[in-house]
């Protein structure tokens, strides 16, 4: 059942693998469309359990866990108690794991975490509030996890467990490697899972290397399990862990013996599964458009093969002879798919003047066009689409750029300093400039930036984006920055998105009357910048679409700096020259306080100019192994239809 909002009844465990649509899987899933729906569900039945507890006047065990994927169903536990009355006086709980050695005080402490997103909002017995202690001392430490697991027994077990998943397949912190019948320890983090918590420690050093964590053995004992994983980068260890082997290689595979476990996963984490990503591979399927042309970019992969030269035996061996019955012969699919996807590229993504324009892209008229790039942070436009924004401007349309947030998080402390020191040189009496060196030297650890830092660091990446813009040639007076208000914390959390944010962009959409927009189509990223950045786009454009003037706005999604759309969600490619290539890397060059080791690197140490490039390059070889021009790289739109 896929895309819909369940009722609380229907996330109920069933057993999977027996049935021809899961027949690869083996550990119940339930597929929703977004990570909010999910959440919903799984509070309810967090709720429910409660519930059914307090009437029988009994004690209702929670395993909880912390990371991103919990926030949701945390803040609709709180929502039930504050709305709803949910009582939580009759609940224990044990969380999962606390990193070691650390301070309960922290800001990066599961003790933290747990408070500012559950605990200081219900009314929950802080006597009943189990967490990993981060300071226990080492000769103390083992005896400690016992005791951690008697206390757990000593209650009746776990009535409930709420995980997560790491991309390394670790399930509360049991790395590769765990045993199954492991019980609470102090483990050593695999390195991964130290790059993915880098970001918000502000860089890998600052990462413990150790962390308390309840045992597979502990967390199998519960009698019910949800897991919950959101984004596109759970998918792969989503696949192993639910149709692969059980190895201590994927600990979170040890769930497959646990006989009331239930994934919930939204859209994107869900995307490798084999029922989702080759249905044809596991039953009868209803053969969309879109699902034809996945369907063929997959088989050339599978068989080396062009899509000309595919043969209805290729069809047939792999599982889509239903496709032949309904479109013909293979000549016939062939011939649709490689005229669709030759459509798909362009040198005039705003448009060729004067052409038939019925297999193009874009619509010829208006000739000149208003365009309007939506830039979440402000380097996003040129990494992901400075080869079209270079053609946009070259073929005479009034480009306008709109840096959605100020971007100032991104900009180191020593980068700061430098232009701090330059300016007090050449204006030595500048009180303002005295605040900021001052901010910047007594900081210590990583505590928010004062005003005055902050204010200088975005002001350095507003000179950079114009440096760029400008040599790409779009007037000043074009180049807008919104400065959302939600991103202005001075920290890696946000605020969440308000009215105001969507007015701004609202507001400027209205101004300029664009016939284009384009923006970052980053669905993926679940609670990232990009995502909310977009979020307020796709607002504003549901408050404007009943103006008359947006019936003739079409919208361009391109993907950030992170992952790019695959071959059959293009709808516009637009190819670049050697040359052109050489010109959008100059761009992205004046984006200088993003290069070299900069703070957001994400898992990948690719800098960015690097990944545009290997990225925009591997679209192209894509292309050509179908069957299409081969060109030096390519950039990828996807059409949104609002
Ligand atoms: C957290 C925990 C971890 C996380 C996992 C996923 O208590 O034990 O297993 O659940 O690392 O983290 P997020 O949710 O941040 O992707």
């Amino acid at each position: 059942m896929k895309n819909q909002t369940l009722t609380k009844t229907s996330i109920k465990h069933q057993p999977s693998g027996q049935f021809e649509e899961t027949r690869f899987e083996k550990i119940h899933n339930i597929v929703f469309a977004n990570s909010v729906n999910g959440s919903i569900c799984v509070a309810q039945e967090i709720a429910d359990l409660i519930k059914s507890k307090q009437v029988k006047n009994e004690l209702c065990i929670l395993g909880l866990a912390t990371g991103s994927s919990p926030i949701k169903v945390y803040e609709e536990l709180v929502r039930m108690h504050n709305e709803e009355g949910l009582s939580f006086k009759n609940v224990v709980t044990f969380n999962l794991d606390e990193y070691y050695p650390m301070d309960k005080s922290s800001v990066h402490s599961y003790y933290y975490f747990m408070h500012q997103h559950l605990f200081n909002h219900i009314d929950i017995d802080p006597e009943n509030i189990n967490i990993p202690s981060g300071t226990i001392s080492t000769e103390e430490l083992h005896q400690y996890c016992i005791d951690y697991d008697l206390k757990i027994k000593e209650y009746g077990g776990l009535d409930f467990q709420l995980l997560g998943i790491g991309r390394t397949g670790h399930i509360g912190f049991n790395e590769p490697g765990s045993h199954y019948n492991s019980g609470t320890r102090s483990i050593t983090l695999d390195h991964l899972t130290r790059v993915d918590a880098a970001t918000s420690f502000l860089g890998i050093d600052k990462v413990p290397k150790k962390a308390i964590t309840m045992g597979i053995g502990t967390v199998k004992k519960a009698k019910r399990i949800i897991l919950l994983a959101w984004g596109h980068n759970k998918a792969s260890i989503v696949k192993k862990t639910i149709e692969g082997d059980i190895t201590p290689d994927v600990p979170a595979s040890y769930l497959q013996e646990h006989n009331n476990v239930t994934f919930i996963l939204n859209d994107e984490a869900s995307q490798e599964l084999t029922r989702i990503k080759t249905p044809w591979l596991v039953g009868p399927c209803i053969w969309s458009d879109q699902l034809i042309s996945k369907a063929i970019v997959w088989l050339c992969d599978l068989t080396k093969k062009s899509i000309l030269k595919l043969t209805d035996k290729d069809y047939n061996d792999n599982g889509m002879s239903s496709l032949l019955v309904q479109e013909g012969s293979a000549y016939d699919i062939n011939i649709k798919m490689f005229n669709k996807l030759q459509h798909t590229i362009t040198g005039w993504p705003g448009g060729k003047p004067d052409a038939d324009d019925s297999s193009r892209p874009e619509r010829a008229n208006p000739h000149k066009k208003r365009v309007l790039i939506f830039s979440p942070h402000p380097d996003d436009d040129v990494i992901s689409m400075g080869g079209t924004f270079d053609r946009l401007v070259e073929q005479g349309h009034e480009v306008h750029i709109a840096y959605q947030t100020s971007g100032n998080i991104a900009v180191s402390d020593h980068e700061a300093l430098k232009y701090a020191e330059v300016i007090k040189d050449m204006t030595p009496n500048d009180a303002e400039i005295d605040l900021v060196i001052k901010g910047l030297n007594s900081k210590k650890g990583d505590i928010e930036d004062v005003i005055e830092v902050r204010k200088l660091k975005g002001l350095i990446r507003k000179r950079e984006s114009f440096a760029a813009t400008r040599f790409l040639g779009v007037p000043d007076k074009n180049v807008h920055f919104l400065n959302l208000p939600f991103y202005e914390t001075g920290t890696i959390k946000k605020n969440p998105i308000s009215k105001v944010d969507i007015d701004i962009v609202a507001d400027l959409i209205s101004e300029t009357k664009p016939h284009q927009i384009y923006a970052a189509g980053d669905l993926a990223d679940p609670h990232g910048t990009h995502k909310v950045c977009l979020d307020a786009i796709f607002a504003a454009l549901e408050k404007l679409k009943p103006n008359g003037y947006m019936d003739d706005c079409w919208v361009w999604l391109y993907r950030g700096a992170w992952h790019e759309w695959d071959i059959d969600q293009i709808d516009m490619a637009v190819p670049m020259s050697p040359d052109q290539v050489l010109r959008k890397r100059r761009a992205i060059f004046y984006h200088q306080s993003q290069k070299d080791g900069v703070m957001f690197q994400g898992n990948d140490t690719r800098e960015f100019w690097v990944r545009a490039e290997e990225r925009n390059n591997e679209t192209a070889v894509k292309y050509h192994q179908l069957g299409l021009a081969d060109y030096a790289a390519l950039e990828a739109f996807k059409r949104y239809y609002y």
